[in-house]
């Protein structure tokens, strides 16, 4: 054996021991060998004990004298007494002196009017957490001093006998308050009376006044007499490091935290960012925070992992986790379509019935209509079989679900909703087709895209796209509402989003900058997610092909749609890869689908790094404008990331809203979603995930609501013919599926 009991026991007081001084570490208030405590008040860094200049930052010396017991704590060398230090809000409570003057049978006796002064050291009154109150039934009470521009204010407060006194109010009977200004280092005091206290002496011989904290002082009559070594009157003051912005300084906050501009003017503070907490001034003071330890502090439907500065829930198998209003929930993923997997028999029978219909209602129509009216009605019929009309009937009719959330719209319907493809509807133009604006009977506004001509082999497969997407019940996907197949080329008719293309809030003149940082985030985190669901929840891997700025909408709340499904076989092809270049989303084209032509989630990914590139830089995917090594935003993107000079290619609002850390781990994600080996690029699901996690970072509180972006919310939506690109508008997206027609 190699130890007895006593000697295992020792060493595993001692382990104990080691543990217990590792968790005192851990919360660490001050840089190491420095005295943390005076008395029973916490000294935390910046500030120190005024012995030791290596644990304060200049000026932030606090003088603790032994003289007193318990210890008291002083400003500087000064006599300020310190009652307590927060680190947090960046204030500091001190004892604050009081003005008096004094008088007997109508002659002054004494008085003390003190001179606050703190223009040398980093402190200000805080405006809104203290009042200037004076106490006296005699009593004109003026404050005076400088906070760059002089200032006077000051109170009148009178009295004819104690019976007269509200105890606890102060409102101008022998008791008054009055706001301070911002900003003030220094003030003095002055009282005077109107009548040297000679008809109130007996009961009030002296006029008082001071700064105190709100809400501490309560007035009451005995305060009258005399109000001198009764009370503390603490007030609260403002600190900041140093004289510098939080650009200037060289003094930067710890790991995990961040810096932020002094409102009172020069000077900085720390924060630790959401989710750490602990001394933000130390390099490492800031810790994660386990939000799974506390059931308070997380919204975990499922398991919860603690992630750096944040935390994930997982949902159980056959669920899918979604942010829905805020909250994470874990949502039942989507039943499994293979409606078309085994319909051989099914198609023929519903063929068949179907023609027979067919005949039936165009027999029995010629009893009733004229020639030409037949003639109409028959084209429409036949457009509806050719268009796969019956095909989609009988698959509707197997899946009650289907019935609900796809509708067969008619040519007329249509037409009426869209003023019979009036000019003025057209929300969008592109290569393949036109989409209008429709308002429906019952005053629902759609979006109706109406494609060229059809290649007939392509329609099974249309068919299938429509059953499925129309199946995907994602927040943010646009939603297709149903088809209309009476007309030569199928018509789609999808949710109307009212706030324009991504492209358009980002690139388009006067939109530029318009959105905040935060919104930059939650779309990015709100499409990565939607991808992320097409990707992998649904039962077949939905990819999407064409991610781009012009295919994410936003509605009023600029929160995220990816559109763009559905039409996608109306076009062959072999012809969309030509057109994809010539149409020019070249600069989000995954470089590797260019050389192999194979299909992968990863080209999403790719395409997906070229929007976040794009959110972060405010710069198109591929600009000629700019000078031809930076034409291609990927590129252009990722050398700049190499020779350390990203922060040049950001747009500004970035770099003042968002957190220099934050940025960094987004660019890194971009940077890996655009590696040229697939293989080596994150999943759509992880992109999400940390995005996810990002996002609830940036819900930060120390942003601030920007007025022009609440006009932007509160305004009208922007005017259609702003929308010279629509999301609903390219078709040369595929989904790809695991089953096809006519095999
Ligand atoms: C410090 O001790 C004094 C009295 O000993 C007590 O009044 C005060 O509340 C204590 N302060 C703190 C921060 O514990
Ligand atoms: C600290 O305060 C004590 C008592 O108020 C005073 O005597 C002493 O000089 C101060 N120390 C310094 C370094 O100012
Ligand atoms: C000041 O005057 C008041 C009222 O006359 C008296 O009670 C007090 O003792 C005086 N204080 C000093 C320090 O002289
Ligand atoms: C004053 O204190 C309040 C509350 O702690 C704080 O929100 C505010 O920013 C402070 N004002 C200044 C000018 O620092
Ligand atoms: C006010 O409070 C004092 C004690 O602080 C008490 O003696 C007096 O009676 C109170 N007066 C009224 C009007 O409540
Ligand atoms: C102030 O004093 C009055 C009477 O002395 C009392 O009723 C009241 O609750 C006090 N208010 C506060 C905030 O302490
Ligand atoms: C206080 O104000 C009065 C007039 O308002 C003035 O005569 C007096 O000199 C002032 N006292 C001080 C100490 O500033
Ligand atoms: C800023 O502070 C430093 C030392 O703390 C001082 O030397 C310098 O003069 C100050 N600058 C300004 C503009 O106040
Ligand atoms: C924390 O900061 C130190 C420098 O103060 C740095 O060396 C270290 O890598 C940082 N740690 C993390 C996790 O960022
Ligand atoms: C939570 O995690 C445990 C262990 O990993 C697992 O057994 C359990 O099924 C999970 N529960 C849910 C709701 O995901």
């Amino acid at each position: 054996m190699l130890f007895d009991k006593e000697e295992a026991m020792v060493l595993c007081v001692l382990l104990h021991l080691i543990l217990l001084s590792l968790t005192a570490v851990h919360a660490q208030q001050t840089l190491p060998g420095c005295e943390d405590k005076c008395g029973n008040v916490t000294v935390p860094y910046p500030f120190g004990l005024i012995e030791d200049p290596k644990c304060y930052r200049p000026q932030m010396d606090i003088n603790c004298s032994h003289s007193f017991n318990p210890p008291k704590l002083f400003l500087g060398k000064g006599n300020i007494e310190v009652l307590e230090i927060l680190l947090e809000e960046g204030q500091v409570r001190i004892k604050n002196s009081i003005a008096w003057d004094c008088y007997k049978n109508g002659a002054r006796t004494n008085w003390s009017f003190p001179w606050t002064n703190m223009n040398a050291q980093p402190y200000t009154f805080n405006d809104t957490r203290n009042r200037f109150i004076a106490v006296g039934c005699d009593t004109l009470a003026l404050i005076t001093g400088s906070n760059g521009r002089d200032y006077t204010g000051g109170c009148v407060s009178g009295c004819d006998s104690q019976q007269s006194i509200i105890n606890g109010t102060c409102s101008s009977i022998g008791c008054c308050e009055t706001l301070i200004p911002k900003g003030v280092k220094n003030f003095k005091v002055n009282l005077t009376s109107f009548n040297s206290h000679s008809d109130t002496w007996k009961f009030n011989p002296c006029s008082f006044a001071f700064i105190v904290e709100k809400d501490v002082y309560n007035f009451s009559v005995s305060d009258l007499f005399d109000l001198r070594g009764r009370t503390e009157f603490p007030a609260v003051m403002d600190w900041a490091i140093g004289n510098k912005t939080c650009k200037e300084a060289d003094f930067v906050c710890g790991n995990y935290s961040h810096c932020v501009d002094s409102i009172n003017g020069p000077g900085y503070l720390c924060h630790c960012n959401n989710g750490y907490e602990g001394n933000p001034y130390l390099p490492n003071g800031c810790q994660d925070i386990n939000e799974c330890a506390d059931k308070n502090m997380n919204d975990c439907e499922g398991n919860c992992t603690n992630t750096p500065g944040s935390y994930r829930c997982s949902c159980p198998p056959g669920t899918y986790d979604e942010v829905v209003q805020d909250k994470l929930r874990c949502i039942p993923s989507p039943p499994v379509i293979n409606a078309v997997k085994n319909r051989f028999p099914v198609w023929q029978v519903a063929l068949g019935m179907g023609l027979g219909l067919l005949f039936l209602l165009v027999g029995s129509s010629s009893l009733y209509w004229g020639v030409e009216k037949r003639r109409l009605f028959k084209l429409k019929a036949e457009f509806f079989q050719k268009n796969g009309g019956m095909l989609l009937q009988q698959q509707m009719s197997n899946r009650e679900s289907t019935v609900e959330s796809t509708k067969i719209f008619t040519a007329e319907e249509l037409e009426k909703a869209t003023n019979n493809y009036d000019e003025g509807q057209i929300l969008g133009r592109g290569g393949y087709g036109t989409v209008y604006k429709g308002i429906l009977p019952n005053h629902s506004i759609v979006a109706v895209k109406k494609s060229k001509l059809v290649d007939e082999t392509q329609i099974e497969q249309f068919i299938n796209e429509v059953v499925i997407l129309s199946q995907i019940n994602h927040r943010n996907v646009v939603k297709l509402l149903g088809c209309c197949l009476e007309t030569e080329v199928p018509l789609l008719i999808y949710e109307f989003v009212n706030n324009g293309t991504l492209f358009h809030h980002i690139h388009d003149e006067g939109l530029v900058a318009s959105l905040s940082w935060e919104t930059r985030l939650t779309i990015a985190a709100e499409t990565a997610g939607a991808l992320a669901y097409l990707h992998s929840a649904a039962s077949i891997p939905i990819i999407h092909r064409d991610i781009k700025s012009t295919n994410i909408l936003l509605d009023e709340n600029y929160r995220a749609r990816v559109s763009d499904f559905g039409a996608s076989r109306l076009v062959p092809l072999d012809q969309t890869q030509l057109t994809t270049l010539v149409q020019g989303t070249l600069g989000y084209l995954d470089p590797e689908y260019l050389q192999t032509s194979q299909l992968t989630e990863k080209s999403d990914v790719y395409s997906f790094g070229i929007v976040l590139m794009e959110l972060l830089t405010g710069e198109k995917a591929l600009s000629f404008e700019r000078p031809e090594q930076e034409r291609n935003l990927s590129m252009h993107f990722v050398s700049s990331m190499k020779q350390n000079r990203l922060f040049e290619i950001l747009e500004e609002r970035v770099v003042q809203e968002g957190s220099q850390e934050q940025i960094l781990e987004i660019a890194e994600l971009a940077k890996r979603c655009v590696r040229l080996n697939g293989d080596e690029r994150p999943t759509m699901k992880e992109v999400a995930m940390e995005l996810e996690g990002l996002w609830r970072l940036g819900k930060h509180p120390w942003v601030q609501q920007d007025p022009q972006e609440t006009e932007l919310l509160l305004g009208e939506p922007s005017d259609s013919s702003s929308y010279n690109t629509t999301g609903y508008d390219s078709l040369k997206d595929h989904v790809k599926l695991s089953f096809g027609g006519g095999r």
